[in-house]
Parts: C-alpha cells; structure tokens; sequence
C-alpha cells in the first residue's frame, strides 16, 4: 500500500496521466535540476544523507501545476546528481494534517530518520489571526529505511503553542547538540512581527518551550517562515523566509525574500544573537524556503525552491499550461570564510560538463562565441579587466552586465514579464553561470552572491555574446546528464 491516501489515490491515476502528456515533449523541462514529476512543487523538505543515500523530500502537488493540497514527493541519489522519482512519501490523511502536510526536516538517530512536519488544518473561520480556524501541529513521524513511514504522531498540538501568536507557527526544523535536541519554529506574533521559537527535548518525544531564539523588528516583517541553523568553524549560521520585507533599491524585491544572518547562539538562553546584518542567500527571481542538511563528508548542502519569484502582476509561469511548475536550486554547498558566507555548486556537477573551450579575450564593442548546446551549459568568466562596462547575452534575450559597480541579470520577452535583478559588487572578478534547459543561477566572486532565475526561451540556434569593454578569460562547456 502507498502512502497516498486512498481517495486521492482514486482521483489520482487519472489526472497524473493526463499532466504525464502535456508534459511529453516539453523542452522547459529541467534536465540536471529536480522538479515535479507532474503537478506543483514548492519547498525542500527533510533533506538527509542515510546510510549513503541522498534523500530529497519536498511539498508537492502532482495533480495541480498551480498548487492545493501538499504531500512530500520524494527522489534519492547516489551521488547527488542523478535523482530517482519515488513514491509519494507523504500524504495528508490524519485529522490532524488534513489540508497539506506541510514543511518539515530530517535527522538521524540511533539508525532511524526522525522527520518532524507541520499539519496543516483549515477549520471554518479566520486562518490567519486567531486561534479558531487554523491548526498548525508538529507531528514527530519516524522510518527505518527513508521509505516508508513506521509511527507519525503529534507532539506539539496547535492549542500547546505559547501566547501570543497567530495561528501560523510551522516548519519545525530540529538538530542535536550535545545530547540535547532543539526543535525551531516559524512564526508570526499576534503584533505582526515574526518570530523563530524553540524547544528543547532529550527523547525527540516530550518538547518543552525554551522562548524566542529569534526576534523580529519590524523591518523584518510580519512572519519568519522554514527556519534553518547550523554551526561552522567561524560562525553560527540562522536562515528564514521572512515575509513583508519592504523592497530596496537593489535588494528584497522578490514576493517574498529568504536569507540568513551570521552569528552565535547564547546557549544559556537558547537565543541567536546575529553579528551581521540580513543578508538575501540569493539575488535573482526564483528563490525561497532553502533547507539545508550536513551530508556524510560533513559538507552543508542548501536546496532552494527555486519558485516564487516576481512580484510584478504580469509575470505567469509558462509551464503551468504544460502541466507542472518550479523546481529545486542546484544544491549548493555552503560555507563560512573571514565572515561572509560563501555558496558553490556541489562539485558532484563538473562531472556533467563536455566540450571544453578556454580562450582569453579582449572584447571591445562585440564578441560572439559559439554555443553548441544553448540549452545547457557552463560558463565561467574571469574578468581581467574591466573598461566602461561588460555584458554576456545569452539564452537568446538575457543579459548580464557589470559596470564596475553594479551586476544586473536583465530579462527579455523569455524571461516573461521579468525585468532586472541588481546587485552592488565592489570588485567583481568571476561570473559562473550555471544554464539548464529553462533556468540560470550565476555564482559571483566564488560564491558571494547569487541569482537564480527561471527562463523560457525557444531554442533556437543561440551564441553567447560579450559587449563593451574587457579582458576576459572564457571558459565554457556543454552540459549534459
Ligand atoms: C513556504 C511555506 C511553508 C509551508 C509550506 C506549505 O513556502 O509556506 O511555510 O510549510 O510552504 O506548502
């Protein structure tokens, strides 16, 4: 027996057939990045490494490209490139988690995966601000292999949160730290500002409320939503989507914005107290609700939902019309050096590339290089030296540019009603673009910043074209999986 459950099953078949064939021959589909196999996906969810596999759990809708009700899809790996489509992990199907399951993580103990996820249910009345018709519950599910689920039970109640929050408090994501585990959570206060709680607890079982770890003013907005944290070396690292950030000049101007702040945590009074300002993870259109996990080498690895995005009203996702929306970030690996922290492509990806080109350029006015394979490829630039101005066309209308002070990643008509990223780079010496079939991420300075973004282009025969004014070391290679 699956773990869908059965009515939905009944439903089911069908219309995944039907999405199945309008996905058939769809060239936007993604080829080195993990996406739904039919219907909607939006955040990373228990991400982990058991006994050598790769475990990517994730919300996920299979019979509406344009979302309802969340279950957890689910796909494993080897080696953290080629992904297996499984069986949907997890459905709504308790009283308690009856309209999505929603958010959650992973952690090993003992040989058993302990999942921890929030049980969404909609009751008649207000699901936003009082206590009567929405239930988040935090649910403590446990299984021996990551594919079928052994025990599921509640360990938070929706009526056991502390005072003084809205009925939004989700996302629990829980760690160890000597001996003792902590579980941290989302939310939004009933003054609108949003906070991160946390529990502590010896048996993963029996939870106690310690307090606020995070506190919001209120320029971070009304709700922290998929809290994260993790130690390194230098730094304690915090991670949320905070909702109701007020857009700037260059930053926050997504739906909704997800980012971290470098730290440490005062354990005595289990609270964070940050030491940078809030920085975004990620610049560009499509990023939201990141998780991350501690892999076997000990590497920390972030997926984002690579969704979300725009908030200009004009902007629809094609692929709807094909069946299926959005897909995961690359994952990348994530660390801390001299205080800033620092996000690169995992590794595992350089063994997709072919065809190397290396050549060194000097671009005045306009240079073109050939591009093979316009759908998927990698390119890595070394900025020598910089004129007035340099840009890179690519993927037929968009465009990159760098004028000694700001990097802009430009749409054009493929990008959908998309306009300009920006972002203020003093010293920028290496632009890394990392090009599947329908999306771009582009890594600056070895990974200070980056810009992830969904795009839509025709395919036809493309080069790669440099404009302005620059020495350039090029190198290029085909992608293929
Ligand atoms: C973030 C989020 C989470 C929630 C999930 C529901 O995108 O809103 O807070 O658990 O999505 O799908």
């Amino acid at each position: 027996m699956s773990n869908l459950n059965e009515a939905y099953w009944e439903t089911f078949e069908a219309k995944r057939k039907k999405l199945k064939s309008e996905i058939a021959n769809d060239p936007w589909r993604l080829t080195f990045h993990q996406m739904p196999e039919t219907g909607w996906l939006n955040d990373p969810n228990g991400a982990i490494q058991f006994n050598g596999t790769y475990h990517l759990y994730h919300q996920y809708v299979p019979d509406n490209p344009e979302g309802g009700l969340v279950h957890w899809g689910h796909k494993t790996s080897a080696d953290m490139v080629n992904f297996h489509e499984e069986e949907i992990f997890l459905s709504p199907e308790e009283t308690y988690d009856r309209d999505g399951v929603y958010s959650g993580s992973a952690l090993e103990n003992n040989g058993i995966i302990h999942y921890f996820y929030t049980g969404n249910v909609k009751n008649d009345g207000d699901h936003d601000y009082t206590f009567s018709g929405r239930e988040q519950n935090t649910i403590h599910m446990t299984s021996k292999d990551g594919f079928t689920i052994d025990s599921k039970r509640v360990v938070i109640a929706h009526e056991d949160y502390p005072e003084g929050f809205t009925d939004h408090i989700r996302d629990p994501k829980v760690f160890e730290k000597e001996g003792t585990f902590y579980m941290i959570l989302g939310a939004r206060a009933l003054n609108h500002r949003g906070k991160i709680l946390i529990y502590s607890s010896k048996d993963l079982d029996h939870w106690h409320y310690e307090g606020v770890f995070l506190e919001g003013d209120k320029e971070m907005g009304y709700m922290f939503e998929c809290p994260d944290f993790f130690e390194t070396e230098e730094r304690d690292v915090v991670i949320f989507s905070p909702q109701g950030l007020k857009a700037t000049k260059h930053a926050y101007s997504n739906v909704h914005n997800a980012g971290y702040y470098l730290g440490h945590v005062d354990w005595d009074n289990l609270s964070f107290i940050p030491e940078s300002s809030f920085k975004e993870l990620d610049r560009g259109f499509d990023f939201y609700a990141p998780q991350t996990f501690e892999d076997e080498s000990g590497r920390r690895i972030l997926w984002g939902w690579m969704g979300l995005g725009d908030i200009s009203p004009e902007y629809s996702n094609p692929t709807v019309a094909r069946g299926w929306q959005h897909a995961m970030t690359l994952p990348r690996e994530l660390t801390v050096e001299n205080g800033q922290l620092k996000q690169r492509p995992l590794k595992e990806y350089e063994s997709l590339r072919k065809n190397e080109v290396k050549t060194a350029v000097k671009v005045s006015e306009s240079y073109e290089l050939e591009n093979q394979n316009p759908r998927t490829f990698e390119l890595i630039l070394t900025l020598e030296q910089l004129g007035e101005s340099l840009s890179v066309h690519m993927k037929e209308d968009t465009v990159l540019s760098y004028d000694g002070q700001i990097f802009s990643l430009a749409h054009g008509p493929s990008g959908f009603g998309r306009s300009e990223r920006t972002v203020e780079v003093e010293d920028l010496t290496r632009i890394h673009v990392i090009a599947d079939t329908s999306s771009i991420e582009i890594f600056l300075n070895d990974g200070d910043y980056v810009l992830s973004t969904r795009v839509y282009p025709k395919h036809e025969k493309d080069t790669i074209r440099f404009e302005g004014d620059a020495e350039l070391s090029i190198e290029k290679w085909d992608l293929e999986i």
